[in-house]
C-alpha cells in the first residue's frame, strides 16, 4: 500500500509514455498522491490533459506558465519518491550530466527524495556503451534503476529496452516503501576497497579491490534508511552513493584508526575491504633506485581490523566479515568467522566466474555463527548487496 506517499511521476518522450497513464492510475489506486512532470517532447506522445484528468491535478511541463515561474524546487522537496517512467536515452544522459534544460530535469536536480528510473528505448540504444555508461553513473549516484523488459519494440526489432510493465513498477515502488524504514535510526560502518602499503614514495603493496562491493552495500543500507559511514581505501571518488559519509584512508593502520572512531557507535560493522595482511617493515623516504638485480623486502603483519573491532563488540552490535578464498573455501571462511568472532561471514570465491574483485557481479555464501548457510546466486553486486542486507535484517533485527 502506498497510502499517503507522495510520488512525482516524470514522463519523457517515448512511445512507452502511453503506459504512464496506466501507471499513474495504479499508483493512485494504491493510495499514493501523484504529481506529473513531463518533458516538452513527451507531450507529443501523451497529452497533459489525460494525465491531469487521471491524477486530478495540474500537470507540469513548462518552466513558466501564465507568466509565472513553475517552482521546481518545492516540487522536488514535496515528494517521497521521484519515478521517471518512461526515461529515454536523452533524459538519462542529461540526468547523468547534471543538465537542466527542461522542468523535469530541474525537478530531478532539486529533488531530495530517492529517484527511481524505468528506462525505455530500442535494443541497440539500450546496449550502447554511452547509454550503459550513463546508467552506471546514475546508479553510482544512488538512483534506483528498474530493469527493462524484453520483447517487441516500437522499431519492429525484438530485444531488451521495453519500459517495465506498470504493475511491475508499482510492485517495485511498494517494495521500496515497505522496506525503506527497516534500518531507520541505525548506523552502519562499512570498510571497503583495498589498502595501499607504501614501499617508498612511489611504490606500494595493494590488491585489486575496486570498492564496488562496498559501494553496493552502502547503497543497499541507505535504501533501507540507515545512516552509513564508509571507511575506504583508494578507489575512484565517485563510486560511493551520495548519502554515505566516506572517510578516505591509504593503509591498514589508517583504516583501523578511522574504524575505531565510528565502530562503537555503529549498530552493524561490515568488513568488505580487502586489507593488505602485510606491509613493508619500513617505508623508505626516497625512491628506491634500480641498482641491484634483486631487492629484498621484509614484510610485517598488519593489524587485523575486523579482529580488533569485533573484540570490542558491545551487546546488540552485529559484526559481519567477508572472506575472499581460492580453495577449500567453506572451511577457510568458517575458520575466519570463528577466529575473528564475527556474527556472519560473506564468502566469495575467485573460482566462481564473475565473483570477487573488480567484477560488476558477485556470487556469495552467507555463513552465520549459528551454522546457517544461505547461497546467493550470481547477479549484479547491487542485487547481491540488497539480498545480503535483507538477510541481515531478517537474521539480526526481526
Ligand atoms: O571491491 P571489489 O572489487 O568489489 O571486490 C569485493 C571484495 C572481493 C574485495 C569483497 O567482496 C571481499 O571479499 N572483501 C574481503 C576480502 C579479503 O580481504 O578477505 P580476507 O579473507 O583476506 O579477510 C577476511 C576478513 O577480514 C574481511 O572481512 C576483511 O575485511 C577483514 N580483514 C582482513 C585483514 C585485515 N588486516 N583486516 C581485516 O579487517
Amino acid at each position: 500500500m502506498l497510502q499517503g506517499k507522495k510520488v512525482i511521476l516524470g514522463i519523457t518522450g517515448s512511445i512507452a509514455a502511453y503506459k504512464s497513464a496506466i501507471l499513474a492510475r495504479m499508483l493512485m489506486q494504491e493510495g499514493a498522491e501523484v504529481r506529473v512532470v513531463m518533458t516538452p517532447s513527451s507531450v507529443e506522445f501523451i497529452t497533459p490533459l489525460t494525465l491531469s484528468t487521471l491524477t486530478d491535478h495540474p500537470v507540469y511541463y513548462q518552466m513558466q506558465e501564465n507568466q509565472s515561474w513553475t517552482n521546481h524546487v518545492s516540487l522536488g522537496l514535496w515528494a517521497d519518491l521521484m519515478l521517471i517512467a518512461p526515461c529515454t536515452a536523452t533524459t538519462l544522459s542529461k540526468m547523468a550530466n547534471g543538465m537542466s534544460d527542461n522542468l523535469l530535469l530541474a525537478v530531478f536536480l532539486s529533488a531530495r527524495c530517492p529517484v527511481m528510473i524505468s528506462p525505455a528505448m530500442d535494443v541497440d540504444m539500450w546496449h550502447h556503451k554511452s547509454v550503459q555508461r550513463n546508467i552506471a553513473t546514475l546508479q553510482r549516484d544512488g538512483h534506483i534503476l528498474l530493469p527493462v523488459g524484453t520483447g517487441k519494440l516500437a522499431s519492429g526489432l525484438t530485444g531488451e529496452g521495453r519500459m517495465a510493465e506498470p504493475a511491475d513498477i508499482v510492485a517495485a515502488v511498494d517494495q521500496f516503501f515497505s522496506r525503506s524504514q527497516d534500518l531507520k535510526n541505525r548506523k552502519i560502518l562499512i570498510t571497503s576497497g583495498p589498502t595501499r602499503e607504501a614501499i617508498d614514495p612511489v611504490r606500494c603493496i595493494s590488491n585489486r579491490s575496486s570498492g564496488k562491493m562496498g559501494a553496493a552495500l552502502a547503497k543497499a543500507c541507505l535504501e533501507r534508511g540507515a545512516e552509513v559511514t564508509v571507511v575506504s581505501g583508494p578507489v575512484p571518488k565517485d563510486i560511493y552513493p551520495a548519502g554515505a559519509s566516506v572517510r578516505w584512508v591509504e593503509d591498514a593502520r589508517e583504516m583501523l584508526g578511522e574504524c575505531k572512531k565510528y565502530a562503537s557507535s555503529s549498530n552493524w560493522v561490515i568488513f568488505a575491504a580487502a586489507v593488505a595482511d602485510y606491509r613493508p617493515i619500513e617505508s623508505v623516504k626516497s625512491k628506491i633506485k634500480k641498482t641491484e638485480n634483486e631487492l629484498q623486502l621484509t614484510l610485517v603483519k598488519n593489524p587485523d581490523i575486523s579482529t580488533e573491532i569485533a573484540s570490542q563488540k558491545q551487546s546488540g552490535q552485529v559484526m559481519i566479515g567477508f572472506a575472499l578464498e581460492t580453495e577449500n573455501e567453506m572451511h577457510h571462511a568458517k575458520q575466519k568467522l570463528h577466529t575473528k568472532k564475527l556474527d556472519c561471514i560473506v564468502l566469495n570465491s575467485l573460482r566462481n566466474d564473475g565473483a570477487g574483485f573488480e567484477t560488476e557481479t558477485n556470487q556469495v555464501s552467507l555463513i552465520s555463527a549459528d551454522g546457517e548457510v544461505v547461497e546467493i546466486a550470481l547477479k549484479s553486486k547491487e542485487e547481491v548487496a540488497r539480498d545480503i542486507v535483507s538477510y541481515f535484517i531478517s537474521k539480526f533485527i526481526q
